[in-house]
């Protein structure tokens, strides 16, 4: 698989998706582990499903990238820009890593600093939000650290196996992130 060095960081980079990895996503998004914390799993993702997904999403020119991990161009996840409002300059965005093996280790942490480069800098937007469900610690302390502030739960708004817990909406603007690739390339013109 040939992937594209769009927005480059110290241990991965975003590459345009491409249809030839839909299998691949399919298995990540039907493991419960992974999905669970996406809620995708209570729909039937087949492979001609996320073909068709993946197929749409391109022909659409969606803003979503492959994240690709540096020093291997071994495909480890995707993450997106979504719901995009140009007139008030917000919009909201997703992530997942599906190697689970590369959890905890800073790669989701650098993509999604990658993505919101983009989208401020790129897109110029300037509120970008993001929800996520209330047991799923590691993602907010990854999302803390990046620089999103909680807006607030909205409670009991999730239910698995006769427990309720929260979505937390989480936002960031554009005055409150750091660029780490785009700004180190346009300094030096
Ligand atoms: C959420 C996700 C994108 C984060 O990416 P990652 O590469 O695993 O995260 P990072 O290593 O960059 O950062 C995770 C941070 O959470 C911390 N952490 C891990 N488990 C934790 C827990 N139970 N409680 C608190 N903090 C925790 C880590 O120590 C790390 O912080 P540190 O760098 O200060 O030590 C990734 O784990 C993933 O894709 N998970 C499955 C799908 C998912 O949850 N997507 C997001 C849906 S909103």
């Amino acid at each position: 698989m040939k992937y594209f060095k769009k927005m480059i960081g110290k241990k991965c980079y975003l590459s345009p998706i491409s249809v030839e990895d839909a299998e691949q996503y399919c298995e990540w998004l039907n493991d419960f582990e992974i999905a669970s914390n996406l809620l995708i799993f209570s729909q039937q993702l087949s492979l001609e499903k996320e073909l068709g997904i993946l197929q749409d999403m391109i022909k659409n020119n969606s803003q979503i990238f492959a994240i690709v991990e540096l020093e291997t161009d071994k495909l480890l996840g995707n993450c997106s820009i979504f719901r995009i409002n140009e007139r008030n300059r917000k919009a909201e965005v997703g992530i997942f890593i599906g190697d689970k093996k590369y959890w905890n280790k800073g790669y989701g942490t650098e993509a999604l600093t990658l993505l919101l480069d983009y989208g401020f800098n790129i897109l110029n937007l300037n509120n970008i939000m993001l929800e996520v469900f209330s047991f799923n610690k590691r993602a907010i302390r990854s999302y803390e650290k990046i620089g999103f502030k909680i807006i607030g739960p909205r409670r009991e708004a999730l239910q698995i196996a006769g427990k309720k817990y929260d979505e937390i909406y989480m936002d960031i603007l554009a005055s409150e992130f750091k660029s780490i690739y785009i700004k180190k390339i346009m300094d030096k013109k």
